[in-house]
């Protein structure tokens, strides 16, 4: 049945009296993305029009309080591959979320959806020049019972307030960034793999320094962003596990560096060694401290876990050890993990982890929420090979692995609160 509420009906009227030219162009933007009815948040105020109207490619936000049986099916949007066969590359989708921030005013804007995957920035803009720029990745998953949900998001509002704090950049609140997140989401909630898939929507938000300064000093201007693309293994191959290469002739992080926090830079000083790694044959490249080169910190993408099992091989008694450095991203992933494996009985370890420690571990493991729990099967350093498996990942890689995504896909019980829903 298609229900056209009465605010919308006042607002299509006024759309067709003041800007016909625009709503000429704006017309595909209303496409209906739910699936029984058109619906405009009845919240919409004068100033959100002006939103409607700034770009023919602006949308209006998708109201938060409906379920998701109202909105079209998680895994209908027409897609290039099956939804098993994604792995980690950009998709067009059909929306991102944008908001501005001014010194003048001190604040954002009002959040709205964009059709085209295009940004358009001053050419003095800092971000361009300076890096001046963070970002967070985080997942929606589909749950059995049809309901979507996010992984952590107020951890990742968190993180990127204290990016934004090291770069100078203002940061959208707690609240602010998890109802951004999840109206993108819900625009885009077809793109959500169905349950079952192994896949879920990766979620991009994206903070920078839109405003021109030529003169080394923060912007007057940020754009935030948040672009939402279906994924599924980051490595090719799955469960399988990945080979790591440890870089010696590069750092990623000073100590007293960005190196624990998500800024752009951090990622653009990786991609030489990054891809030096791959053509020898290591999808994964570790760092080690740039102070002594001897104490492990993390992969280009991901924590490091070194795992030492039970005598028995199981989990309970093993030890979960994880590096204790400034200079490492915390990860909200390895969190989780710490958390699962304290509750499987396993003893958690942060500090500082000397390479030579690598001869000790019987498992290693890449966590993050791009790779997920990846195994890893050997670590090489120079002429130093440290094998840890072949084809197959150790028992507790799999039952950490195992849990998260139980608990990230709704079959075991959100025992630690860590889901928030979409809808
Ligand atoms: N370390 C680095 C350098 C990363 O880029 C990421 C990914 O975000 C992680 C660790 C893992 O963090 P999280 O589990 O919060 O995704
Ligand atoms: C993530 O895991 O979300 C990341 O940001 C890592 C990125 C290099 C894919």
């Amino acid at each position: 049945m298609l229900m056209i509420s009465h605010t919308l009906c006042m607002c299509m009227c006024l759309l067709t009296h003041f800007s016909y030219p625009l709503m000429f162009k704006s017309i595909p933007t209303f496409t209906p993305i739910k699936k029984n009815h058109l619906h405009v948040s009845t919240s919409l105020s004068s100033s959100s029009l002006d939103n409607v109207f700034a770009q023919d490619d602006v949308r209006l936000s998708v109201s938060q309080d409906e379920s998701c049986s109202s909105l079209l099916a998680p895994g209908s949007a027409k897609l290039d591959t099956a939804w098993e066969d994604l792995g980690f590359e950009y998709r067009t989708t059909r929306s991102h979320l944008k908001m501005t921030f001014s010194t003048a005013t001190n604040a954002w804007s009002k959040p709205v959806l964009v059709k085209e995957p295009y940004v358009s920035v001053h050419i003095g803009a800092t971000a361009l020049h300076y890096g001046q720029s963070c970002f967070e990745g985080l997942k929606a998953f589909q749950h059995q019972d049809g309901s979507v949900n996010l992984f952590r998001p107020k951890d990742n509002a968190q993180r990127l307030k204290s990016s934004c704090e090291r770069v100078c950049m203002p940061f959208p609140s707690e609240t602010q960034f998890v109802d951004a997140v999840q109206t993108v989401v819900r625009d885009n909630i077809d793109y959500v793999p169905p349950y079952g898939t192994n896949g879920a929507l990766y979620v991009r938000p994206l903070l920078f320094g839109s405003g021109e300064k030529i003169g080394l000093s923060p912007a007057d201007e940020y754009t935030f962003l948040i672009m939402v693309i279906p994924v599924g293994d980051y490595y090719k191959g799955g469960i399988k596990p990945v080979s790591a290469v440890v870089i010696t002739d590069f750092d990623r992080a000073a100590p007293k560096g960005v190196g624990g926090v998500k800024v752009a830079g951090n990622y653009a000083s990786d991609l030489l060694p990054n891809q030096m790694g791959k053509k020898k044959g290591f999808p994964i490249g570790l760092y080690l401290d740039a102070q002594t080169n001897s104490f492990i910190e993390e992969f280009s993408t991901s924590n490091f876990v070194g795992i030492v099992n039970a005598k028995d091989g199981g989990l309970q008694g093993g030890k979960y050890v994880t590096p204790k450095s400034p200079s490492v991203l915390p990860s909200i992933t390895n969190k989780s993990l710490m958390t699962i494996a304290e509750d499987e009985g396993m003893k958690v370890e942060q500090r500082p982890i000397s390479v030579s420690e690598l001869a000790v571990f019987d498992e290693v493991v890449a966590c993050g929420t791009a790779v997920v729990v990846t195994s890893v099967g050997k670590v090489v350093k120079g002429g130093d090979i440290y094998d840890f498996c072949d084809e197959v990942p150790g028992t507790t890689t799999m039952r950490l692995y195992d849990r998260v995504r139980a608990i990230q896909v709704g079959d075991e019980k959100d025992k630690f609160g860590w889901n928030v829903a979409v809808c």
